[in-house]
């Protein structure tokens, strides 16, 4: 049985009362695909509603704790805990009526994850983790894939956006992944789920440039309480460094850093 901390509860909460907002407006999302205006508007109005409210609750529980969040950027309370929040993730198939994206919130202490869930609205599954506890999926545990060679593997990876300064390596890297083996390369849209996909063995790696820390706080630990690996292109650093990031199911580790090198 899984029993939750007094901070997993918290950032549950929150999670729940932001999803119902989530849930309204992406129901208002397909009737104004069709407007002449686009859901563009609406959509950067619901995501900092949603904002909002998951800071208002986590901050009532927890008001002396720190906040990095997308939207608003940074609430510093000079704590030693601090607040690590995307609240949609997965912007535009949200705009686009693609029910594929997340709320993500991670936990900091002293510069470590120790706790993060990433929740999909739409699918209703709430992925959660804390540190020396294990990952879950609603409440059941979840590990990564024990697939050990890349041409059995799903790969999973995002951007480049067109503005990325790095859009070249990045295509370059599809390259390189398809001419060292035949293998399933998706891009789903929504990397706090990318990440969790990964955790629960459903997928066995991600890579990723140009990505920020709210796009995968709450992923980083997911991940690796359920025995995947998130480093580096070197398969080195714990955390993201220079934005980019690898996660696998720690077994295709080494194929997947000899192919990025
Ligand atoms: C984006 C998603 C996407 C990734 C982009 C992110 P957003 O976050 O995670 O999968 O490829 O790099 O910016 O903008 O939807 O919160
Ligand atoms: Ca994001
Ligand atoms: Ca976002």
């Amino acid at each position: 049985m899984k029993l939750n901390s007094a901070n997993i509860n918290v950032m549950v909460k929150a999670c729940r009362k932001a999803a119902k907002i989530i849930i309204r407006d992406f129901g208002e999302i397909e009737n104004l695909q069709v407007s002449l205006k686009g859901p563009g508007d609406y959509v950067s109005a619901s995501d900092k509603k949603v904002e909002k409210i998951i800071i208002e609750e986590l901050l009532k529980a927890r008001p002396d704790y720190s906040v990095l969040s997308e939207e608003i950027g940074e609430i510093n309370n000079n704590n030693s805990f601090r607040w690590i929040i995307d609240p949609i993730d997965g912007t535009s198939n949200f705009l686009h009526g693609i029910p594929h994206f997340a709320i993500s919130i991670g936990l900091e202490h002293n510069k470590e994850i120790i706790c993060g869930i990433v929740y999909d609205p739409i699918k209703d599954e709430m992925f959660s983790a804390e540190k020396g506890n294990g990952s879950y999926i609603n409440n059941q545990r979840m590990r990564v894939s024990a697939r050990s060679k890349l041409k059995d593997c799903i790969i999973f990876s995002g951007g480049p956006r067109s503005s990325s300064a790095h859009k070249e390596q990045a295509f370059s890297e599809y390259k390189k992944f398809s001419s060292h083996v035949d293998i399933a390369i998706r891009k789903l849209g929504s990397a706090s789920l990318d990440m969790a996909y990964v955790a629960a063995g459903r997928c066995d790696g991600f890579w990723q440039r140009d990505l920020n820390y709210w796009d995968i706080a709450a992923g980083i630990i997911l991940v690796k309480e359920a025995g995947g690996f998130v480093t580096d292109f070197n398969g080195e650093n714990e955390y993201l460094q220079n934005k980019t990031i690898l996660v696998t199911n720690s077994k295709i580790n080494k194929e997947m850093t000899e192919v990025l090198k």
